[in-house]
């Protein structure tokens, strides 16, 4: 027996066992939080043929059983079914993409100027057993041991000393303690009884506002182990930020959104412990990067006045928080790190941003924009930084595009027209895998083209003459980008004026901030681009969008998801903690929202590529050819 999905892989179904199982064993994980109880709702599957036979499906409303959504959890196959996975039950954990990451990313550090010397380590300590000669107490010995190895600095918390005396006489006097470092002062986080000091690790958190990226690294090598990822779940609580602190304020739903993030995160770091046969007793640190109201949300404190002028949030700096306080499935005194953030719009993952892309130690001028739900962009160097955000929109993460979706199994991430026959080519991430919908860098590459070849003038308006792929769809004219055996991928022209909203604001972004400081594209010697477009982002299509400026193109470097990465360099360094410190300090921040210059240069932005076209001598030169 099989169970199919609509991407076309084959799943073999094991007698008797729920789908999920049967999905978990072929390294399918869906989002689990009640561990198959059947209580949590979050494993829906649509059923698309055969039959199954389903227990309790409570989680469920009669209007999404009549459209054959069942708990994968409780649902068994009794013969070979096709089922759809929505995006939203879907963990996504790219083992394989990890391993291949794990050498650039222990490259970066070393390029950073920095080794592996994690601020949480762990010591092993023989301790002299008490005698009536030598009869201080537990602590006091343990302090004694700690200062002969050189630790002298030593914050020791009442929940530590609650296990000590047992743990001590466990395995004869032999201890390992985990510490983290901080301000130049150790604290001991855990205890455990004999020497269990290698490996160890740590877990680095991005949380977006669209996906939660987790990685597991090994804080003994360095080595990145496996990734996991996740849509945020409080989407259900709203799309963008301004929603979220809406309905944690005006709604009271702080501590649901509070909650759904903790479950994401335990959902995604507890399947990778899993996966690798891991214990929590293993994991001594959490990273975690995000922009200033994730974080806020994140450490259920009340977003409200991020969202009122003069937009103040309730910290930028965090005090190190605990695995037991948060909610964390950890062992609770595990230590969590939250990176510190500038603004209320620029916040800690573009820090980390800044950190792996190394700005902070160039001479020359350079910029950094994440396009993520926000568009903040960064310019300057090793001796001043200034930043804004541009409020871009989540649509390059799929939100608010008809087929949108992030890059991941399934996305369309690359497409050509040829300008001779009008044919479309695609690329789909994944091997194998039949295109579900398209991501941020298909989105840039198909309006390029697009506009290259006559189906869309320069305001984003489609020529019904132009291709048979233009035709009248619900929203308006839209374009097939694929056509599917159930369902076509279209770009509609809702779509594009969302995309070109967004590209207008990360370009008027640009040029906003740059006149500020008193530069111009040309001074800038250095892009750098971060967001969640996949593999890569073509920095050509880009500028004919008018979503870059028009630079020699030596000067673009993307580089993903920089907040994750950023996070797993704090993992594991101290040195490049304190450099993120330093980097919140040093930043100023620029609000655009009154910013009249920002509104004229959007206004301008509103075409493909730009109102004034002489600011784009190649693309100008492409339109004359086409
Ligand atoms: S895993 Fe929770 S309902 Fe299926």
């Amino acid at each position: 027996m099989n169970i199919t999905l609509t991407s076309g892989k084959k799943v073999p179904s094991q007698e008797g066992k729920s789908i999920l199982e049967s999905l978990k064993k072929e390294g399918i994980f869906l989002t689990s939080s009640c561990g198959g109880k059947g209580t949590c709702g979050k494993c829906k599957v649509i059923v698309k043929s055969g039959t199954a036979e389903s227990g309790s499906q409570m989680k469920l409303s009669q209007k999404e059983i009549d459209e054959g959504y069942a708990l994968a959890c409780k649902t068994v196959p009794s013969e070979d079914i096709v089922i759809d996975i929505p995006k939203e039950s879907m963990l996504v954990v790219e083992g394989r993409i990890a391993t291949e990451k794990s050498k650039d990313l222990l490259g970066l550090l070393k390029l950073s100027g920095a080794d592996v010397d994690p601020p949480a380590s762990r010591i092993v300590l023989q301790l002299p057993p008490p005698s009536l000669d030598d009869n201080i107490s537990d602590l006091e010995r343990l302090k004694r041991e700690l200062l002969a190895h050189g630790l002298g600095c030593l914050r020791i918390h009442y929940r530590f000393l609650t296990g000590l005396a047992h743990t001590v006489r466990e395995n004869n006097w032999e201890i390992t303690l985990s510490t983290i470092e901080s301000d130049d002062c150790h604290e001991i986080t855990n205890i455990f009884p004999g020497n269990v000091t290698a490996p160890h690790y740590g877990i680095a958190i991005d949380i977006g506002t669209t996906t939660v990226v987790v990685y597991l690294i090994n804080l003994t090598d360095g080595s990145l182990v496996d990734v996991a990822s996740i849509y945020n779940s409080q989407i259900q609580f709203g799309d963008d930020v301004i929603t979220r602190i809406v309905n944690a304020t005006e709604h009271d739903q702080l501590k649901s959104i509070n909650r759904a993030v903790i479950s994401d995160i335990n959902n995604l770091f507890l399947l990778l412990l899993e996966t690798h046969e891991l214990t929590t007793d293993s994991i001594d640190s959490f990273v975690i990067s995000g922009n200033t109201t994730m974080m806020q949300l994140f450490l259920n404190l009340d977003p409200a006045s991020i969202r009122e002028e003069p937009y103040i949030p309730t910290a930028n700096f965090f005090p190190l928080s605990y695995a037991g306080e948060l909610g964390i499935k950890a062992n609770p005194n595990t230590p969590i790190y939250v990176f510190p953030c500038v603004a209320s719009y620029v916040g800690g993952d573009i820090v980390s941003g800044i950190l792996a892309t190394g700005m902070h130690r160039q001479d020359d001028v350079c910029m950094f924009i994440d396009i993520g739900t926000n568009g903040e962009i960064v310019v300057g160097n090793s001796e001043w930084m200034i930043s804004a955000a541009c409020s871009a929109g989540p649509c390059f993460e799929g939100s608010g595009i008809k087929h949108g979706m992030r890059a991941t199994d399934g996305a369309i991430e690359d497409v050509r027209i040829n300008p001779e026959t009008m044919d479309v080519e695609i690329q789909v991430i994944g091997e194998g895998v039949k295109p579900m919908g398209i991501c941020g860098s298909g989105m840039i590459d198909a309006i390029a083209d697009m506009f290259l070849t006559g189906i869309l003038d320069p305001k984003g308006k489609m020529q019904k003459e132009s291709s048979d792929r233009v035709r009248d769809g619900e929203e308006g004219p839209e374009f097939v980008i694929h056509y599917g055996e159930e369902n076509d991928i279209v770009l509609s022209e809702p779509d594009i004026e969302n995309i070109i909203r967004a590209k207008a604001a990360i370009y008027a972004g640009f040029a906003t901030l740059l006149s500020e400081v008193g530069f111009s594209f040309d001074d800038v010697q250095k892009i750098y681009i971060a967001g969640g477009f996949g593999k890569f982002l073509d920095i050509e299509k880009a500028i004919i969008l008018g979503m870059l400026p028009e630079l020699a193109r030596e000067k673009f470097e993307y580089m993903g998801n920089t907040s994750v990465i950023g996070a797993y360099l704090c993992t594991l360094s101290k040195k490049l903690q304190g450099e993120a410190e330093e980097i919140s300090r040093q930043m100023t921040y620029l609000e655009l929202s009154v910013s009249s210059s920002f509104m004229d240069e959007y206004m301008s932005g509103l075409f493909i590529p730009h109102t004034n076209i002489d600011a784009f001598p190649g693309v100008k030169s492409l339109m004359s050819k086409s």
